[in-house]
């Protein structure tokens, strides 16, 4: 149960049992590439089933600035719940009808909008500025910028070109390249892959692990040839697959319509609180379960979780634009300890700080190895998850790049802290449904980034 004390703090109080079913926001990845796909493509197309997160609007309102017309429509909802999902209708003068902004672009806190737009707005051939809130100015942008001027754009940051706001001065057409990241990071990877829409000729982009591929299917879905190679040689010590991704230059966006799955993401809050409290019971409708997103289930599998998949069979044909979904149903469950090496860390880089909390309460040591890019996320991650489990009285250190946590822990009342990151946000909260009598988040209004109904929805389940 949830009592709202202020709008800079919630207290959650524990609950006797967590039962019912939910359906979490449209997943936040797949909304803003179908934004932003939607925007380069000529026509209409219809987006439904997308998250309403403060992120996806700042996309939203990117493509509008760029000349697409973005109409976002809720549909039926209880009058004082955030809705699910929303429905975006776009229609676009196609990608050589967009226009020079006449301000500034405002990502807010998405580092997604960011560094996507950056690729997009590198074949544009005018002059834009990418900006955001206090967080996302102090995002690394380095690794965008590096590739993207090797293609032939202008590219300048702040602080020694490290830092947004971002200057790109676009060019058409741009030198095709191949490329191998520096980091496992999806937003490179897709950044210059749709850069590489407007180059001449293929681009490849190698991965040393390989990221996760939303932007690859839906270009595919849209019509355009990409080809993805394994590289098993990519393993390093980690024992990851790597992949090459190649993109015909040239290639045109087709319009489509296109249902966007739930967030795995998202759902994976679900997923601990269902598995860690000992009276729960859940079911997630609608679940995205791309192979390179489901990560987080199949580690909580291997600490004991009880998460099963169930078939979802009312999908028209490719209406998901190549990205599989189920219903997940998941049971409280003893969870044992686990080593998280560095390549399920990149797999599951959005859900280390709730498996942290699924480690502190499993019995036994969980060692989560290389969390590096985890401090540059909406805030440091490393340091916020691991502060405000000790303070639930989690024991957990940090060593390097390691974290290691020990459990099952008791957890007691404490403050803790989101950072205005949604993700502690709504790990804080959950860890409260479980700790004695009366955990506090600060800046809980952080999760609306991602989840705009999450304190809703733990109220409905919450007993
Ligand atoms: C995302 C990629 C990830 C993830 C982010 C969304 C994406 O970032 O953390 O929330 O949609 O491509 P990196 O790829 O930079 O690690």
């Amino acid at each position: 149960m949830t009592a709202v004390t202020s709008t800079d703090a919630v207290v959650i109080r524990p609950a006797g049992r967590l039962r019912g079913e939910l359906v979490v926001p449209g997943d936040k990845s797949i909304s803003h590439r179908a934004l932003m796909l939607a925007t380069l493509a000529h026509g209409a197309s219809r987006i439904s089933g997308a998250g309403d997160g403060a992120d996806i609007r700042s996309t939203a309102a990117v493509c509008r600035a760029l000349g697409a017309s973005v109409e976002r429509l809720e549909g039926d909802r209880a009058e004082d719940r955030a809705p699910a999902t929303v429905e975006y209708r776009v229609v676009s003068p196609g990608v050589d009808g967009l226009l020079e902004p006449a301000a500034d672009l405002d990502c807010g806190n998405s580092g997604t909008s960011l560094r996507l737009f950056a690729g997009i707005l590198a074949g544009l051939p005018f002059r834009s500025v990418l900006d955001g809130d206090d967080s996302l100015r102090r995002r690394p942008v380095a690794r965008i910028i590096e590739p993207l001027r090797s293609m032939g754009a202008t590219l300048l940051g702040r602080s020694d070109d490290s830092l947004p706001p971002l200057t790109v001065i676009g060019r058409h057409p741009l030198r095709a390249v191949d490329y191998a990241t520096p980091v496992p990071s999806a937003q490179v990877k897709s950044a210059i892959l749709l850069a590489a829409l407007r180059a001449e000729g293929p681009t490849t982009v190698r991965e040393t692990i390989a990221t996760r591929d939303h932007t690859e299917r839906m270009l595919r879905a849209r019509g355009v040839a990409v080809r993805a190679e394994r590289l098993d040689d990519g393993a390093g010590a980690t024992g990851a697959t790597g992949v090459a991704v190649t993109i015909e230059g040239g290639g045109t966006v087709e319009a489509i319509d296109q249902r966007v799955p739930g967030d795995v993401s998202a759902a994976a809050f679900w997923l601990v609180a269902g598995s860690i409290h000992p009276d729960a019971e859940l079911t997630l409708r609608g679940v995205g379960l791309n192979p390179t997103r489901r990560a987080v289930i199949d580690l909580l599998r291997s600490m004991g979780a009880d998460i099963e998949e169930r078939p979802v069979d009312d999908t028209p044909a490719n209406a998901d634009a190549g990205e599989p979904l189920a219903d997940l149903h998941v049971r409280s469950t003893e969870l044992g300890g686990i080593d998280i090496d560095p390549a399920a860390v990149a797999a599951a880089i959005d859900e280390i700080p709730i498996l942290c909390l699924a480690a502190a309460l499993a019995r036994g040591v969980t060692t989560i190895r290389g969390v590096g890019e985890l401090r540059h996320k909406e805030s440091d991650r490393v340091a916020g998850t691991v502060e405000g489990l000790r303070a639930l009285g989690v024991d957990a250190t940090v060593t390097g790049d390691d974290i290691r946590i020990s459990g099952p822990a008791r957890l007691h009342a404490a403050t803790t802290d989101s950072l205005d990151d949604h993700r502690l946000a709504m790990t804080f909260a959950i860890a409260g449904l479980l700790a004695a009598d009366g955990t506090t988040v600060l800046r809980p209004a952080s999760a609306a980034i991602s989840y705009p109904g999450f304190f809703d929805d733990l109220g409905r389940v919450a007993s």
